[in-house]
C-alpha cells in the first residue's frame, strides 16, 4: 500500500540554530503521537544537511536534501553530487522543484539524468512538477504536466519508480497564499496516476504516493488530504513552524 508523507521543504530558509531547534521540536512531538505509518520528511538547506540528519537519527523525522547534481564530480562549482549526499547519510533528494525549473534553468532533459543518477546510486526522489498559471488560464495544464512527467520520468523502468514519490505543485500555488482546491488537485493526481497506468500498468500506478504542493496550511490540509489520490503534501511556508508542520502532520 503506498505510503501518505508530508515533506517540509524549508527552500533557502532557517540557518543551522534554527535548524537544530525546528527539527528538535519535530522529534518530540512525533515521538509522542500515533501518525500510523506517515513519512514526515524534512529538506534542509546543503549546509545543514548532516547536522539535522545527525540528531534526527532514530526518530519519526527523515532528512532530505533539495536538490543534486546529476554528475559524480568534477568542475562543477556550487554543485552535489549524489554520492555526496549518500557519504553524508542523505538517501532522499527533492528533484525539479518549480524554483529551480523557473531561476536555474532546469530543464525535463536534465531532470531525467538527475533521476537517473540518484536512483542509480539507490536514493529517493520526490519529483516536482506542475504548470504555470498562464497554462491553467489556457487550459493548457493537463498537456504541460504529461509533459514534464514524459520527458523527465518515464524513461524509468518499473523497478525504478518504485524509488519515486511524485509532488504535484501548480507554480500558481507556491507561496502566493492560493490554493488548488480540493477538487482541483484530485483532478490532476487522477490524471497522473492514470498517465502512470498506461506507462507502466494499473497495480504499479496505485503504488506511487502523489503528493501536492502549494500554499498548504493546517486549515486546508485536511480537506486536501481526503481526496483518493492525495497522498500528503510538499510544504513550503508551513514547514518551518513547528506547529503548523505538525497540524499538517496530524491531519492523517
Ligand atoms: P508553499 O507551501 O510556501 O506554497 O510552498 C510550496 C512548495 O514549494 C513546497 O516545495
Amino acid at each position: 500500500m503506498r505510503k501518505n508523507i508530508v515533506a517540509g521543504n524549508w527552500k533557502m530558509n532557517n540557518d543551522l540554530d534554527a535548524s537544530i531547534e525546528l527539527v528538535h521540536e519535530l522529534i518530540l512531538a512525533t515521538d509522542n503521537i500515533e501518525i500510523g505509518y506517515t513519512r514526515i520528511v524534512v529538506a534542509p538547506t546543503f549546509v545543514n544537511l548532516q547536522k539535522i540528519r545527525e540528531i534526527a537519527e532514530g526518530s519519526r523525522i527523515e532528512v532530505a536534501a533539495q536538490n543534486m547534481h546529476q554528475e559524480s564530480n568534477g568542475a562543477f562549482t556550487g554543485e552535489v553530487s549524489a554520492e555526496m549526499l549518500q557519504n553524508i547519510g542523505i538517501n532522499d533528494v527533492i528533484l525539479g522543484h518549480s524554483e529551480r525549473r523557473l531561476y536555474y534553468n532546469e530543464t525535463d532533459k536534465m531532470l531525467a539524468k538527475k533521476a537517473s543518477k540518484a536512483i542509480g546510486n539507490n536514493m529517493n526522489i520526490i519529483f516536482c512538477f506542475g504548470e504555470l498559471l498562464e497554462d491553467r488560464k489556457s487550459e493548457n495544464h493537463f498537456s504541460v504536466v504529461e509533459n514534464q512527467l514524459k520527458n523527465g520520468l518515464f524513461h524509468l523502468t518499473a523497478k525504478e519508480l518504485g524509488f519515486v514519490v511524485l509532488a504535484y505543485e501548480p507554480v500558481w500555488a507556491i507561496g502566493t497564499g492560493e490554493t488548488a482546491s480540493p477538487e482541483q488537485a484530485q483532478e490532476m493526481h487522477a490524471f497522473i496516476r492514470s498517465l502512470l497506468s498506461s506507462k507502466y500498468g494499473k497495480e504499479i500506478a496505485e503504488e506511487v504516493s502523489i503528493l501536492y504542493g502549494g500554499s498548504v496550511k493546517p486549515s486546508n490540509a485536511k480537506e486536501i488530504f481526503s481526496k483518493p489520490d492525495v497522498d500528503g503534501g510538499l510544504i513550503g511556508g508551513a514547514a518551518l513552524k513547528a506547529d503548523d508542520f505538525l497540524a499538517i502532520v496530524k491531519t492523517f
